[in-house]
This record gives structure tokens, C-alpha cells and sequence, in this order.
């Protein structure tokens, strides 16, 4: 198993995996290829690929927003998992995200996959959308510790302090702030 910078000759088929296994019902994408593309000729530091042989089994792919390293992709192959590579290649992805000299390394997960991020020492934040016409008047007194707030033309986005994830505090969250959604992020500081 190698694990290493992503060629940009296999942009693509790493696209093609991320896709299969992040979007297996082919909705409409997050990010579209273009904008990877776009991403890819400003930080390639940013995209990692395991191979095994000549076979692709896993990809990251990063993104510089602001002060911050976005891990936005992350797959492994289904027949690949629980076999130390994921953890290598996230290991390979912080090198690279130090040396952007950015303040923090930010990712949203997957519900399955937190215990992996609080185990690497990354910090829960819980990320919370609200349509603005049913943000609660008293949303600041409801007893989160709400350390950042950013009002987007389609809704408000809280981003409140959690010390492990609860997935009963999603819910009750996702209650007292009338949200439409509520997932957890993961933050490490790196400078
Ligand atoms: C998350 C993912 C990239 C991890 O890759 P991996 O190669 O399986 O991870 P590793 O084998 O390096 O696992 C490292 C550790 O995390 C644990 N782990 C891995 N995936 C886990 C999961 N889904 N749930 C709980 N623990 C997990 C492993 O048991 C291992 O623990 P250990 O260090 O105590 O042995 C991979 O499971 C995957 O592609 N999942 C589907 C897509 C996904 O969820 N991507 C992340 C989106 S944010």
C-alpha cells in the first residue's frame, strides 16, 4: 500500500471514488468537479491518494478557505477500511495542511465516522442551519455555548462548543433552534 500526493492524472478517478462511496445515490453534489479542478491547481498538497499497486483505494481532498484547511473528501475503499490506512493517509494530509500555515484543519463528518476524529484529537463543534424566519427569539439564551454565528442569505449558521459528540444533543438541538439541520464538525487547531 502506498500512500502519497494525488497525481493530477488521476484527479479524475479519484473524483469517481470519492463519488462512489460519498454520493452512492448520485444526488445533486456538494462540490462539483470543476471547483475540485479549481482547487486542486491551487494547493495539489491538498489531495492525497493510497494505492494499492496501481489501484486507487483511497482519497483525501483539501481545500483553503480564509485561515482555514477544509478536509472536504475522505473515502477509502469499502474492502480497504479498518486496516490503518485511513489513519496514514489523514496523518499525511495534517504534514501538508501545517505547511499551508493556516490556522486549523476543519471537517464535517459522517455520522460513522466521528469516533475516528475524536480519537485523532479533533474537536466536536456542533454546526447548526436555521431558516431565518424560524430562528427562535431566544436563541442565545437557550444555554449553548455558541462561539461563532454567520447570517447567509439562505439561513443562519450557529456553531456551538461540545466536548464529545452526543448524538442526543443533535436532536434536542436541532429542536430548541427550530434548525433544518445539525451535524457535527470537527476542528484542530494547527498553528
Ligand atoms: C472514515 C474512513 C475514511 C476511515 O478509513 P479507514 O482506513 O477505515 O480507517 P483506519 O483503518 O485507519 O481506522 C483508524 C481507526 O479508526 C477506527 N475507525 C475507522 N473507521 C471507523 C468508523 N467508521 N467508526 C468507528 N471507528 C472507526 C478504526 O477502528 C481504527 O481504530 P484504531 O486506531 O483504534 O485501530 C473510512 O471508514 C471511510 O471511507 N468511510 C466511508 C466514508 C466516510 O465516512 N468518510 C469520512 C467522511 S467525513
Amino acid at each position: 500500500m502506498k500512500i502519497k500526493l494525488l497525481p493530477k492524472g488521476d484527479l479524475c478517478k479519484a473524483d469517481c471514488l470519492q463519488q462512489s462511496i460519498l454520493n452512492p445515490r448520485k444526488r445533486k453534489r456538494y462540490r462539483t468537479f470543476g471547483y475540485i479542478k479549481k482547487q486542486y491547481a491551487k494547493n495539489p498538497k491538498l489531495f492525497i491518494g493510497c494505492y494499492d499497486r496501481d489501484r486507487l483505494v483511497g482519497i483525501i481532498f483539501g481545500f483553503v478557505k480564509k485561515e482555514t484547511v477544509l478536509l472536504g473528501e475522505f473515502a477509502v475503499d469499502k474492502t480497504y477500511r479498518r486496516r490503518g490506512i485511513g489513519k496514514k493517509m489523514l496523518v499525511l494530509f495534517e504534514v501538508h495542511a501545517k505547511a499551508t500555515g493556516k490556522k486549523r484543519i476543519l471537517l464535517g463528518s459522517k455520522e460513522d465516522a466521528e469516533r475516528f476524529y475524536l480519537d485523532r484529537g479533533y474537536l466536536p463543534l456542533l454546526f447548526v442551519q436555521i431558516q431565518h424566519k424560524k430562528v427562535p427569539k431566544d436563541y442565545r439564551r437557550k444555554g449553548y455555548d455558541i462561539i461563532k454565528e454567520t447570517n447567509y442569505p439562505d439561513a443562519k449558521r450557529l456553531f456551538i462548543r461540545g466536548e464529545k459528540c452526543n448524538p442526543r444533543l443533535k436532536g434536542k438541538a436541532k429542536k430548541d433552534f427550530n434548525a433544518y439541520d445539525v451535524i457535527y464538525l470537527f476542528k484542530k487547531e494547527i498553528k
